[in-house]
């Protein structure tokens, strides 16, 4: 008997492409992000790289990172301003070293990175170290450089990501600095212990709605013949939305573009025509209604609306196909949305042909400028 020996199918666990491996494991890599990281419903400060007493004088965060890993910085501003009230930048790394910083006393520069090698990453943490402003690295791989020349570093522990499009290593970015957020509400008395509950929960959620999302393909069938994309919400769901239209954009080469749902009526609703797809991503429970209105008024114009709607959000819903999901809490939403995203751009991508995890022009990691 001769067996076939595929070594490299192997080695993506029997999926088709690492892309899809990578977003299946994401419940498993989400655990390990988490572990040890909770104790008692709070977040266990000598865990995440950063002694409390470092955490306690921060008064402000500056954000630095490229792609994806910028992406997951905008949720963590957004976690890190409404449960500890710290004020948070976000900037795009290779903007923030050329650029000339104020830093007021108590800022900590934070750098996002999954390879820890991105050049405009690494320029930012030296502009940093030669202000004499501390640095704190949320970072996948082990002993990278930036992990080295970072003053304190936490590992998001996603595991060895190999598809260029990022998506484990964007997840567990999201997880570690919703642990952030949480450790830092605690210092300064605003703790949520109910939230670090939740938090366990998202792999076995993850899980079942990894199960679930066979509709996604039907969507995706269909995006696989359109020639542009817009992803629209509002808050942690914008953000989501920034991400969403990446990975289109990398591996399916659609023109897409993510906008704050508000904001479409200044410009981008004039590009709505008959049968432009329309991603809306609403689990931002306290402006749903804003942004229903916002699918409404794009569904007036022709657009065939896709919702990715959490549960709890009830009422008419103007979508034409819709993907449900059920978060917890709206503050942990983003990595459980984020599953049906991915999902969305990889198997478009395979309608299309493209080679998932080496599109074109991209490289995994960007160490020139
Ligand atoms: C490249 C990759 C992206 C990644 C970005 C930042 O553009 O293709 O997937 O988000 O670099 O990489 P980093 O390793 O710093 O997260």
């Amino acid at each position: 008997m001769v067996v076939d020996w595929d070594i490299s199918q192997a080695e993506r666990g029997g999926y088709p492409h690492f892309m899809l491996k990578e977003i299946m494991e994401q419940p498993d890599v989400w655990s390990d992000a988490l572990l040890g990281r909770v104790q008692n419903q709070r977040v266990v400060w000598r865990e995440m790289g950063l002694p409390a007493s470092v955490a306690e004088t921060v008064r402000r965060i500056r954000i630095v990172a490229a792609g994806t890993a910028y992406h997951a910085g905008l949720v963590g501003k957004m976690l890190i301003e409404r449960l500890a009230r710290i004020p948070v930048e976000v900037e795009v790394a290779s903007e923030f070293r050329y650029s000339t910083p104020i830093f007021e006393p108590g800022t900590l520069v934070m750098a996002i990175s999954q390879s820890g090698e991105t050049a405009d990453t690494l320029a930012s943490v030296r502009l940093a170290h030669e202000l004499g402003v501390p640095t704190y690295a949320v970072v996948n791989q082990v002993g990278s450089t930036l992990a080295r020349e970072s003053d304190y570093v936490v590992y998001t522990h996603a595991g060895p990501e190999i598809a260029v499009a990022s998506t484990k290593a964007y997840t567990t970015q999201l997880l570690v600095l919703t642990l952030l957020a949480l450790g830092l509400a605690d210092l300064k008395g605003r703790g949520r212990p109910d939230l670090v509950q939740h938090l366990l929960s998202l792999p076995h959620i993850g899980q079942t709605l990894l199960g679930q999302l066979e509709s996604v393909r039907q969507m995706a069938e269909s995006l696989s013949l359109k020639r542009d994309v817009f992803y629209i919400g509002r808050g942690l769901d914008y953000a989501l939305a920034m991400e969403g239209q990446l990975k289109i954009k990398e591996i399916a080469y659609i023109h897409a573009e993510a906008y704050a749902a508000g904001e479409l009526k200044h410009g981008t609703l004039a590009l709505i025509e008959d049968g432009t797809p329309v991603v809306a991503i609403v689990t931002e429970r306290d402006v749903a209604e804003k942004t229903i209105s916002n699918i409404l008024e794009v569904k007036a114009r022709g657009a065939e609306a896709w919702g990715i709607l959490d549960r709890q959000i009830t009422g008419d819903i103007p979508v034409d196909h819709q993907i449900v999901i059920d978060t917890p809490d709206p503050l942990l939403a983003p990595a459980i949305a984020a599953l049906p995203l991915q999902l969305l751009a990889y198997w478009t991508a395979v309608f299309r042909g493209e080679d998932v995890d080496k599109p074109r022009n991209l490289a995994k990691s960007v160490t020139v400028e």
